[in-house]
């Protein structure tokens, strides 16, 4: 996967254990309006296990931290309902990279809690996996609140070591894809599976981008160039006829007819281009 891995992609589609359809894409300026809606959507508990507050309104100076990321360094993405992507979004996770060590990055999530249970975390947690390791984070960690044990039971299970630090308590996850390293658990299972899917996807998109760019490339010329080009097509081609003209040789004779067909085309194209 590239280090630019979806800068500005076309929404991952998924679909929830309940078969909901979800549209995920990296959150945008404009989000701003969904992430305060969907924050004041949250139940208190929700909202108080990821924010540490009950307090159902942002900042305007949080939302625009939430809502103005650059992809790299602050990598958020959201979660759509297909049928109605213009819902205030389903849920959202984010990854701030450490400014003291840029190999670790502390990862956030929320699902309003009509959605939760349904797989939706899972897949959030797997975007962001993918991400993270496209940018070269080495470790995602979760800081919760001690009595949020849905996320530390979910995360131990995933195979993150926890700890206390100075008052913290810290998950931390290892960013390095291998099915075979994933703990055998129904967590490490769904997540891995979650992983593969992401991947397929941004490959998926990144070949459809490398074969559009391929699509659009052209040979941008100067006119001084496009002379000096159709002087020396113009060469070839005399040579070719010179050649056609003297040999026996049944196969060389048909390899120069080839290159003589390929030549006169270009030759005419050249000469319209550059009216010579
Ligand atoms: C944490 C959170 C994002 C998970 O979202 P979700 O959509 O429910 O996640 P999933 O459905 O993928 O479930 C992930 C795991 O948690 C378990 N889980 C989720 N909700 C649970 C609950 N209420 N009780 C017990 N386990 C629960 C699931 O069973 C699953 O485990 P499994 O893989 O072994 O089956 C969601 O609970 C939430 O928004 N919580 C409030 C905010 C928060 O705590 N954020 C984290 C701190 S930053």
């Amino acid at each position: 996967m590239t280090k630019q891995s979806l800068q500005s992609p076309k929404p991952l589609p998924f679909t929830l254990t309940d078969g909901t359809k979800v549209l995920l894409r990296p959150v945008r300026p404009e989000d701003r309006a969904r992430l305060e809606n969907g924050v004041a959507a949250l139940s208190y508990e929700s909202r108080y296990f990821r924010f540490f507050t009950s307090v159902a309104r942002l900042s305007d100076q949080r939302l625009r931290l939430l809502s103005e990321v650059d992809q790299q360094n602050h990598v958020a993405w959201i979660a759509l309902d297909a049928s109605d992507p213009k819902h205030p979004g389903l849920g959202v996770g984010r990854f701030i990279r450490s400014s003291e060590d840029p190999k670790v990055a502390e990862a956030a999530f929320a699902v309003i809690d009509a959605y939760q249970r349904r797989g939706l975390g899972t897949i959030l947690l797997a975007v962001l996996y993918v991400m993270a390791e496209a940018r070269g984070v080495q470790v995602l960690r979760a800081i919760i609140l001690s009595e949020n044990t849905i996320v530390s039971n979910w995360w131990r299970n995933l195979g993150a070591a926890d700890s206390w630090v100075s008052g913290e308590y810290r998950l931390d996850l290892s960013v390095c894809y291998n099915a075979a390293l994933l703990p055998r658990t129904r967590s490490g299972e769904n997540l891995g599976h979650a992983i593969e899917a992401v991947q397929a996807l941004v490959r998926g998109q990144e070949a459809n981008v490398s074969r559009e760019r391929r699509n659009n490339m052209q040979l941008v010329l100067t006119d001084e160039e496009k002379t000096e080009v159709l002087e020396l097509v113009r060469e070839e081609f005399e040579e070719i006829q010179t050649e056609l003209h003297h040999t026996k040789n049944p196969g060389y004779r048909d390899t120069l007819k080839r290159r003589h067909v390929v030549l006169e085309g270009l030759l005419k194209r050249l000469q319209t281009d550059t009216g010579g």
